[in-house]
């Protein structure tokens, strides 16, 4: 790929104001087509044949994928956790989101303990300006206490008054984030009328906590007691009764890593009926086997996430949901602790073992390589699951998602054939361990802008913090205008 005209030192650092780019293969989930994409400012101005500016920069896309930038809904940054928190910020955070063709992040505001929803957000709010993100940033409320005076109306206006449309309740985590179905039916009352989507960790977080104090009182104490103590099916009874109580509430509903088939059952059955339900599943339940947490020594640290890696026949069902649309969406929940000094919290106590891992770098480059170089999903159904179908859930559409004129240029220039290595070596995040360490794939970013201005450029991670913003979402349901006019070329 050759890159024109660069510009001056100022529109060096911000991004030229306008961008040409040739000859690219441009794909939507809709749409594959080779043509021409003009950015003005922040947004597409023009897409076609033949255009021919002027602009600042001509970048030939030949060869090239030009894709909408990735939406990852899922990424816990900045986050508290068993008396730890996750060691990527919002700028550390979202340089590797960034470097891995994810333009905007949808996070987790956590109502803290004695916090109201609004303080709680307040506190989240400094993080971001704190750390000047170089992605744009969404945020999910995460609710732990409906019980103070003025709880459920507060939770009504999120969507409205503060672009927080989307509610994120856990079923499990018993004792710090665990809700009762009460609390959860309340959210999802309030949802139905606000304008949300409920988001569920769905595990039966009683059941779990029996089954952990029980190992525990047993002397069990390794890392694969994590996965011993939350069978499927305890993801299962949940995630049915998160669909059953959502669907009596008439709310929306977003069911979050679901890693096994006894899971996607009452997904796929409540789907098949037309009620009002998604599911994601991330990378990691595609790739990582319940094994690895038997790994020697202390290793299996590593793959302590929730629900827990699980077997062959798991990761076949959930790529032929992503492929047959039973889920809709690949999430990444990077949440990211250092094995050095976070993981080993928990050396001589599974249960203190901060839950997460990273990914939110290797999301794309792992999907595209193992899903559409093997075959198992098409070009256009990975912009879907990464992009499009992200911004359509969580209130970011038309002005993310796609490539249409008018919506933000946030593009991916991505090259098929580029080699790359998944690696804690070359990765931008903080943590010093990779769940894909040494697997080598073929495809990956190479160009990536945010509004237009360039974070990634022919492979090199240039983006200066505060190219981010945060961003308001739209209402369950309702589209998020877009702020470019069509300009004429
Ligand atoms: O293990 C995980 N998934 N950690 C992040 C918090 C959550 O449950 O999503
Ligand atoms: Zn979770
Ligand atoms: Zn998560």
């Amino acid at each position: 790929m050759s890159v024109l005209p660069r510009a001056g030192d100022e529109e060096e650092r911000l991004g030229p104001a306008s961008t040409l780019i040739k000859g690219g293969r441009l794909v939507t989930a809709s749409e594959d087509f080779v043509a021409d994409l003009l950015i003005r400012g922040e947004t597409i101005a023009a897409i076609g044949d033949s255009l021919d500016g002027p602009a600042n920069r001509v970048i030939d896309a030949t060869g090239r994928y030009v894709m909408p930038g990735c939406v990852d809904p899922h990424t816990h940054m900045d986050s508290p956790q068993a008396g730890t928190v996750s060691c990527d910020n919002f700028t550390s955070g979202t340089l590797s989101a960034a470097a891995g063709g994810t333009t905007t992040i949808v996070d987790f505001c956590f109502q803290q303990p004695g916090q109201t929803l609004g303080q709680s957000l307040a506190t989240w709010h400094e993080k971001v300006a704190r750390a000047r993100p170089v992605v744009d940033v969404g945020f999910h409320i995460a609710v732990t206490d409906l019980s103070y005076a003025g709880a459920l109306d507060e939770l009504a206006r999120l969507p409205a008054e503060q672009g927080v449309s989307s509610y994120k309740l856990f079923m499990a985590y018993k004792g710090s984030l665990m809700v009762d179905d009460g609390t959860l039916f309340e959210a999802m009352r309030v949802a139905a009328r606000s304008g949300a989507l409920v988001l569920v960790h769905a595990e039966n977080g009683d059941a779990i906590d029996v089954l952990v104090s029980s190992a525990l009182a047993e002397g069990h104490t390794e890392p694969c007691w994590h996965e011993l103590t939350r069978p499927a099916l305890t993801e299962a009874e949940a995630t049915s009764r998160a669909i059953h109580l959502a669907r009596i509430a008439g709310a929306p509903l977003y069911v979050v890593h679901v890693s096994c088939r006894e899971a996607l059952e009452p997904l796929v059955r409540a789907r098949e009926a037309g009620w009002q339900v998604w599911g994601e599943t991330c990378t990691q339940y595609l790739f990582v086997d319940r094994s690895a947490l038997y790994a020697p020594g202390f290793e299996g640290a590593k793959y302590v996430f929730t629900p827990p890696p699980r077997g062959e026949e798991d990761r076949e069902r959930l790529w032929r949901a992503l492929d047959g649309g039973s889920l809709s969406v690949l999430s990444s929940d990077h949440c990211p602790f250092r094995f050095a000094d976070q993981k080993a919290l928990g050396r001589d106590d599974f249960s203190r073992i901060p839950n997460g891992a990273p990914g939110v770098e290797n999301r794309l480059p792992m999907l595209h390589h193992f899903g559409v170089r093997e075959g198992r999903i098409s070009l256009s159904r990975m912009v879907e699951l990464l992009s499009t179908e992200p911004a359509r859930l969580f209130g970011l559409a038309p002005r993310k998602g796609t490539l249409a004129v008018g919506a933000d240029a946030d593009l991916v220039i991505f090259d098929p054939e580029r080699p790359l290595t998944m690696s804690a070596r070359t990765h931008h995040s903080n943590v010093d361990y990779s769940l894909f360490e040494g697997t080598r794939v073929l495809g990956g970013p190479e160009t990536v802008l945010v509004r237009g201005a360039p974070v990634v450029d022919e492979g090199e991670l240039v983006a200066v913090p505060g190219q981010g913003r945060f961003v308001k979402r739209a209402r369950f349901g309702e589209p998020l205008p877009v702020r470019g006019a069509a300009s004429p070329v």
